[in-house]
């Protein structure tokens, strides 16, 4: 078991109706000028963003606004972002949305409150030493963006997807409506869970420091999320089910499920940022479409996990050996892609890199992560390119 640091200091409002405290915790924060930070359009089609806007009115709170927030979020609109609230004097961010719009929203407020070019940041030639307060209405459950420190931003040119996480960056609160999410796409609901489950196997497949009740949280989170993410691809509306997938996402990202261990693996989600930079994939469905072939490289070098994890999360019979156990857990894992249709392939992702395009992102991957990657195996460029290969099909 690894020392560690555990420290959220994110405050959760969950619940029915939970946006109408927006404006009462923006004061509570002391923010007197909001940039209202929002994507493509879902919560001005939704009502919510007109909802928002009266829950500050009533609290006397001025604010702006800034929309156009896209998937993969671009590094243009954080600059417009970051001109808007210097202009405007905003002191308070708002990010009405999913994880896009949050990591938008963080880069602005890191952009506000640091000298110099914010991207740097994303590059990791400079570390943040302050960042504006930041609050968040949830209307997706994914990320779990709205209890990390982490942002991702993608540089237009080169296509470049890149992470910085920092303390400074976690939300002051979470406002967080399952209902919010009842206007899903059931792709984005399924992208989604993907990406809840993903954050805890990331933390899960480790070869250090492992600790028993953190697996057991792990566990649990990851059989819940399983079950109800199969309720929802039948009864999206199901409230429950929202509700124990959007808790999921939040406790799934918020390093609970890797207090003790080294620190995780994280393979899956770089080889994933670089397929989101360069082909502009959902990151849900991206993890998904690398993972098995990820497992596969992997597994036996990490394989008292991939067993604990097919028998205790997949319901995997410990019949015959740990390998074969293992590999049916893998099996199991990508039925439930299937089942819930996500992609477990480049081909069924809707993506045809050729050799040459798998080579730049096993190079890209390779940069990004500062040489290596993982703790179930290291994983070096030429690991990146075989798993990119054998996800290949
Ligand atoms: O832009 P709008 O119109 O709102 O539409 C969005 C978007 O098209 C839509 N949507 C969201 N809520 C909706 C809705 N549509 C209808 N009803 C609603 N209630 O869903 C689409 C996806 O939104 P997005 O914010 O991109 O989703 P997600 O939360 O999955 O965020 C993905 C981004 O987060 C990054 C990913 O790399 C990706 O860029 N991540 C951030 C992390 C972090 N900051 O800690 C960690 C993650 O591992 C991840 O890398
Ligand atoms: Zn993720």
């Amino acid at each position: 078991m690894y020392n560690f640091q555990y420290y959220v200091p994110t405050r959760v409002v969950f619940g029915k109706a939970a946006e109408e405290e927006t404006g009462k915790q923006v004061k509570a924060q002391n923010g007197t000028k909001v940039l209202i930070h929002y994507g493509g359009g879902s919560v001005v089609r939704s009502g919510l963003l007109d909802r928002i806007k009266k829950s500050l009115d009533e609290e006397q709170i001025a604010y702006v606004e800034l929309g156009g927030v896209m998937p993969n979020p671009r590094l243009s609109l954080v600059y417009q972002g970051i001109d808007l609230a210097k202009k405007e004097g905003v002191d308070f961010i708002l990010a009405v949305g999913g994880g896009s719009t949050i990591d938008s929203a963080k880069a602005i407020a890191y952009g506000v409150a640091n000298e110099g070019d914010v991207w740097e940041l994303f590059e990791h030639t400079k570390t943040a030493n302050a960042c504006l307060p930041i609050g968040v209405v949830l209307t997706i459950a994914a990320a779990g963006s709205e209890t990390s420190s982490d942002s991702v931003i993608t540089k237009e040119e080169g296509n470049a997807k890149r992470a910085y996480g920092s303390e400074y960056a976690r939300p002051k609160f979470a406002i967080m409506n399952p209902e919010l999410t009842m206007t899903l796409p059931d792709y984005q609901t399924a992208c989604g869970c993907t990406d809840i489950l993903m954050h805890t196997m990331e933390r899960y497949f480790t070869n250090g420091g492992n600790m028993e009740i953190t697996d057991s949280i792990a566990e649990g989170l990851m059989r819940t999320v399983i079950k109800n993410a199969k309720i929802l691809h039948d009864h999206p509306q199901d409230y429950d089910a929202r509700a124990e997938v959007m808790w999921s996402g939040s406790l799934s990202h918020n390093d609970l499920t890797g207090c003790g261990n080294d620190g995780g693996d994280f393979s899956s989600h770089m080889l994933e940022h670089e397929m989101g930079g360069m082909y502009d994939v959902a990151h849900g469905a991206g993890l998904a479409a690398i993972w098995g072939s990820w497992a596969r490289y992997v597994y036996q070098d990490c394989l008292p996990r991939f067993q604990r994890f097919a028998v205790n999360v997949m319901g995997v019979l410990a019949e015959g050996s740990d390998e074969e156990t293992a590999l049916k857990g893998i099996e199991a894992m990508e039925d439930f892609y299937r089942s819930i249709d996500m992609p477990t392939s480049f081909g069924e992702l809707g993506i045809t890199p050729t050799e040459e395009e798998l080579k730049e992102l096993a190079h890209k991957c390779s940069i990004a992560c500062g040489g290596s990657q993982g703790s179930a195996k290291v994983l070096y460029e030429e690991d990146m390119l075989a798993i990119y290969k054998m996800a290949a099909r």
